[in-house]
């Protein structure tokens, strides 16, 4: 059974995705470290991750261990994993290691912005997990202030709308609910609720 679960950054999908695996026993693939491992490559080589050739070498070079390095959750290479990701030629390079982790058995929950609409479009339920941006950054904001990383509340808000536009906008595989997805908007939810939920509506498609 294939969980396709999408939506913008900081909606609560990672945490979402990750209980539901547990509680399966499902495999888990977040895709936007994917992105963000490319991304960080390139930042580690001190190249511009808008060059398009050089972020499609980094793509297909890509190893397992590229998702391991650390810092792949920080601001920069979330920027970067944007820039990227709107490069048709990465995108192409990494939708087969997704295909293949989906058909893991017995059952897996990949999340990210194109699961439902590109990556797996005949998963047996999706779902877009999203929330108000106001709560999203604030969600953000508390997540680098827990992990002691300098930021201030306006330069994240302005940066999600930033990511939230330019992965929307792309003319590749653009970040927008499947036509037949469940929409699930976690802004006045509790993450418990959100999870309990999403894991009802695993069961009914399990039958
Ligand atoms: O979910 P995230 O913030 O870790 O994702 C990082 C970037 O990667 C985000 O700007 C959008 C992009 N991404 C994508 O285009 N497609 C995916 N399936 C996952 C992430």
């Amino acid at each position: 059974m294939i969980v396709a679960i999408d939506g913008p950054s900081a909606a609560g999908k990672g945490t979402l995705a990750r209980r539901l695996a547990q509680a399966l026993g499902f495999h888990h693939l977040d895709t936007g470290m994917i992105y963000r491992a490319v991304g960080a490559r390139l930042l580690a080589d001190g190249a511009d991750p808008a060059e398009p050739e050089r972020a499609a070498a980094a793509a297909r070079a890509l190893e397992a261990s590229d998702l391991e390095r650390d810092g792949l959750r920080s601001e920069p290479v979330g920027r970067a994993a944007s820039i990227v990701a709107a490069n048709p030629e990465v995108r192409a390079a990494l939708v087969e290691f997704q295909r293949r982790f989906a058909r893991r058995a017995p059952g897996a929950i990949l999340d990210g912005r194109d699961i439902g609409t590109v990556i797996c479009p005949d998963a047996a339920l999706k779902l877009y997990v999203t929330a108000r941006p106001e709560i999203r950054a604030r969600r953000r904001f508390d997540e680098l202030q827990a992990r002691r990383e300098s930021a201030t509340y306006a330069a994240v808000f302005q940066d999600l709308q930033e990511r939230d536009a330019r992965d929307q906008a792309r003319g590749t595989a653009p970040a927008k609910p499947a036509g037949d997805a469940i929409i699930l908007d976690t802004s006045d939810l509790t993450s418990d609720q959100v999870f309990a939920h999403a894991l009802d509506l695993v069961r009914g498609r399990r039958g």
